[in-house]
């Protein structure tokens, strides 16, 4: 998950370290904002080192005249963390000012926004800070409330920030809850397969499977169990909850899904499955003798066509088209005849989109004809896109 930690002036600033190292450690991308003042408590440096991303702190970056947008980073996260919240960024947040980045931000998430108040027992106890805290809390913002001890000031009392391993904690529970397809079975085909002609030569594609893995990450990440079936790749899978197995041609892949199809929710198959296969296989490489060779092919097995014909009432099914001309009819044929709920079209004509690229741009074409254009997106933000179509389709619900 990309999840964004808001930094103020507070003495806990350098707890939140140990935060951005919990975070990173389990696999979610983190940004840090710091207002001005929370500069003084802990280095932009440690933090930036530990996020692997660079601190925002000023609207504009005098290094390359670049700017910070707030809305952007906004709509980056998945959850906005403030740790540790003062006094003075509580009573901001609560009566909307926005002084600096931290705060505009504030206001332009769309994300859940989670803030843990920290300062002295007095500061805490005043009625204008809990006024603050009660109109975030009303306003749907979650707190993870100060405990209590010793504080900085040598005062004993309530103001102590949650340590790291609670915010964390809170933050895990919170998603768990509001995971979507938790307690689900997926299968994703993934990559190009391999079919051989002799013992070092095949057929195949060019497919990286970077799309197909991303759709497991982002499955896994919304609490599914995922079984990953994946052509020869050079990708590394993060979730520990897909399993994954390694198949080179259309047969192995085809046997794989269809043992694990019976249990499954969600099939999202794609893979670039080879149409054709050689008839034999040559026991010895084959020795350039004659000018000219023919190799007989055969059809490989159509993993899609024979799932879609198992396919019961509760299993939903997701296919992949990649198409050079008459796109949008062969997509809605496909759909058809492989008995799909909807189908991502990408098209070869579109820049940055297909194999072996970072970016994809894809056409949603549904059951019922209905049709979906999505911008040109990076494959892990094209996989939520896909994912929050599956979880919108009735059995899933
Ligand atoms: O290759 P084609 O364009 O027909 O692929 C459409 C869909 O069918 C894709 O989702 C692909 O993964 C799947 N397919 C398959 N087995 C094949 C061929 C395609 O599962 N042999």
């Amino acid at each position: 998950m990309n999840i964004l930690i808001g930094i103020t002036g507070g003495i806990a600033a350098y707890k939140v370290a140990i935060l951005v190292r919990l975070l990173v450690k389990n696999g979610h991308n983190v940004k840090v904002i710091m207002s001005p003042m929370a500069k003084h408590f802990v280095t932009p440096l440690t933090l930036a080192t530990l996020s692997k991303n660079p601190i925002l702190v000023d609207f504009y970056v005098p290094e390359n005249g670049d700017w910070n947008s707030h809305v952007d980073i906004g709509l980056w996260a998945d959850a906005y963390v403030i740790a540790p919240a003062t006094a003075n960024s509580l009573a901001k947040m609560a009566n909307g000012i926005a002084d600096n980045l931290l705060l505009t931000t504030y206001l332009s998430a769309r994300c859940p926004v989670f803030f843990a108040p920290t300062m002295d027992l007095d500061m805490f106890k005043h009625p204008a800070t809990q006024k603050s805290i009660e109109t975030l809390v009303n306003r749907g913002n979650i707190k993870i409330d100060a405990t209590s001890g010793e504080l900085a000031s040598g005062l004993e009392g309530k103001g102590r920030m949650a340590e790291p391993e609670t915010i964390f904690q809170t933050l895990v529970e919170y998603f768990d809850q509001n995971k979507k397809l938790k307690g689900k079975k997926a299968l994703v085909t993934a990559g190009p397969t391999y079919e051989h002609i002799d013992p070092v030569r095949f057929i195949g594609n060019y497919s990286s499977g970077k799309m197909g893995f991303a759709i497991a990450e982002e499955l896994a990440n919304q609490g599914a169990e995922v079984f990953l079936v994946t052509g020869t790749v050079n990708l590394k899978t993060q979730n520990p909850n897909i399993k994954r197995f390694d198949v080179v041609s259309a047969q192995q892949m085809f046997e794989k899904s269809m043992e694990i199809f019976p249990e499954i929710d969600i099939a999202v198959l794609s893979a670039a499955v080879a149409d054709y296969r050689p008839v034999s296989i040559a026991d010895s490489k084959i020795k350039k003798k004659s000018d000219s060779l023919t190799i007989e092919l055969e059809k490989t097995p159509d993993i899609a066509k024979n799932l879609g014909e198992i396919k019961k009432e509760n299993q939903t099914i997701v296919g992949f088209a990649l198409e050079t001309d008459n796109e949008f009819e062969n997509a809605v044929e496909k759909l058809k005849k492989k008995n799909f709920d909807f189908i991502v079209l990408n098209s070869l004509k579109d820049k940055g989109a297909g194999f072996n690229v970072d970016t994809n741009k894809i056409t949603i074409v549904h059951k019922n004809s209905s049709v979906q254009y999505f911008e040109l997106k990076s494959k892990p933000e094209v996989a939520k896109d896909i994912v929050e179509e599956i979880c919108k389709i009735k059995p899933i619900k």
